[in-house]
């Protein structure tokens, strides 16, 4: 099958990597240059119009949309006018991440579990409700930000910083809402808008220093799968997957692609910190190394709207991601960094994420650079491989977290020798 990945950052190398292994012709816009080792990559077009013309001429049998903003602009409504399969969420079911006011009162009118909150499109109105909360308080920018629109403020001074910071933007508006404690996990649900099929489930480490400290980034590393009881995810398929589905199909705009729960487990169950309207980045790069099916089928077969949840199969075994993020990230990051990369195992991958060749020399050209992932029988064995394969990486001031998975009591094991 010919399929086109709209992308270019660690998330759809995961998912060229996945549709390459299964045999498929793989295109790629604008891809980088890692993925170009796996794929066809073409200029890219920024207009959805011209993204969805381009799929008609290359004559793709499948489009995979990679991140947001191509759904919040509207490229699957585009393909699906030319008569183009596409997964994804149209421009109005990507609200669902897009619009986090429009999303949080979604919940509500659905009785989908999450934390309380009030959204604000005035900022001295958000101001005053934000001195009167207790601390800590999230504060949400209610648009898209990259996974970096959330601040946790543990005094008062942080939430009023954060909202003006959020006001400075044009048509802006804000969530604040109550602080949840528990462990945090992303499920993620493939789904035709009726059936759903869940990768296991993951967990991502936010903050850019270890032990959940310093400003959120959009995701520093990953361990997969997340122990979660059956109990916990009965009822996360029961109270939060299903009636999102049914109440996004209820609404008039069934919700086509990669469904992301981002959720926290609190003393009284399950309850959605987040959703998005796509694959996490970089949960991604853990869960696609696990499956065992063929992605480009199962988007096709959704697009089409006859997912058979049946077909979709993932390995027993876990996987780890380490982030390597340049030095200045989540602020701006030092760029033109010299990358060398290490050849990897059989079981081990190093994603691109924002990298660039120049002058025929690999460097870094955005904030996370590269996913360094493994997979191996056991967690604590594939969190070894990864970080022994990071540390052979050639990246000077490169950042990482050395902590990932200490939430769940994992520990590296080194790799034999
Ligand atoms: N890893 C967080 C996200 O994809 O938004």
């Amino acid at each position: 099958m010919r399929v086109l990945v709209v992308g270019g950052g660690g998330r759809e190398h995961a998912i060229v990597d996945a549709c390459a292994r299964a045999g498929h012709e793989v295109l790629c816009t604008p891809g980088n240059p890692g993925i170009a080792r796996q794929a066809r990559v073409l200029a890219s077009p920024q207009d959805p119009d011209a993204l969805a013309d381009l799929a008609v001429r290359e004559e793709v049998e499948v489009v995979i949309v990679g991140p947001e903003a191509y759904l919040a602009a509207g490229l699957v409504d585009a393909c699906r006018e030319r008569g183009v399969p596409a997964f994804g969420p149209t421009r109005a079911a990507a609200r669902l991440e897009g619009d986090k006011a429009w999303s949080k009162a979604f919940m509500l009118r659905h009785g989908i579990p999450t934390a309380a909150h009030r959204s604000f499109s005035d900022l001295g109105e958000a101001l005053a409700h934000a001195a009167s909360q207790p601390l800590p308080l999230v504060v949400k920018d209610a648009g898209l930000r990259a996974g970096k629109g959330v601040t946790i403020a543990h005094t008062h001074g942080e939430a009023e910083a954060a909202l003006r910071d959020i006001f400075t933007q044009p048509d802006a508006g804000a969530v604040l809402e109550e602080f949840m404690t528990g462990q945090e996990v992303t499920v993620l649900a493939l789904t035709d808008g009726e059936r759903y099929a869940l990768t296991p489930p993951s967990q991502d480490h936010k903050t850019i220093f270890e032990g959940d400290t310093g400003p959120m980034t959009g995701g520093m590393g990953v361990i997969c799968p997340f122990p979660l009881s059956m109990e916990d995810l009965q009822r996360i398929r029961a109270e939060i997957i299903e009636p999102t589905l049914a109440g996004m199909r209820a609404e008039g705009h069934p919700f086509v692609g990669v469904l992301y729960a981002g959720l926290m487990l609190t003393p009284q169950g399950p309850r959605v910190v987040e959703f998005n309207a796509r694959f996490g980045d970089p949960e991604a790069e853990a869960v696609l190394p696990l499956l065992d099916s063929d992605l480009a089928r199962h988007a096709l077969d959704a697009a089409r709207g006859h997912l058979d949840p049946d077909t979709v199969r993932f390995r027993t075994g876990a996987s780890a991601v380490v982030i390597l993020a340049a030095p200045g990230y989540p602020g701006e990051p030092e760029r033109d960094i010299p990358l060398t990369l290490p050849d990897p195992e059989p079981g081990e991958t190093i994603y691109h994420a924002g990298t660039a060749e120049r002058e025929g020399r690999l460097v870094s050209s955005g904030g996370r650079v590269l996913a360094v992932t493994a997979t191996a029988p056991g967690l604590n064995a594939a969190l070894g491989r990864a970080y022994a394969l990071a540390d052979r990486v050639g990246f000077a001031g490169a950042q990482l977290r050395r902590d990932l998975g200490a939430r769940i009591g994992a520990r590296p094991e080194p790799p034999a020798v």
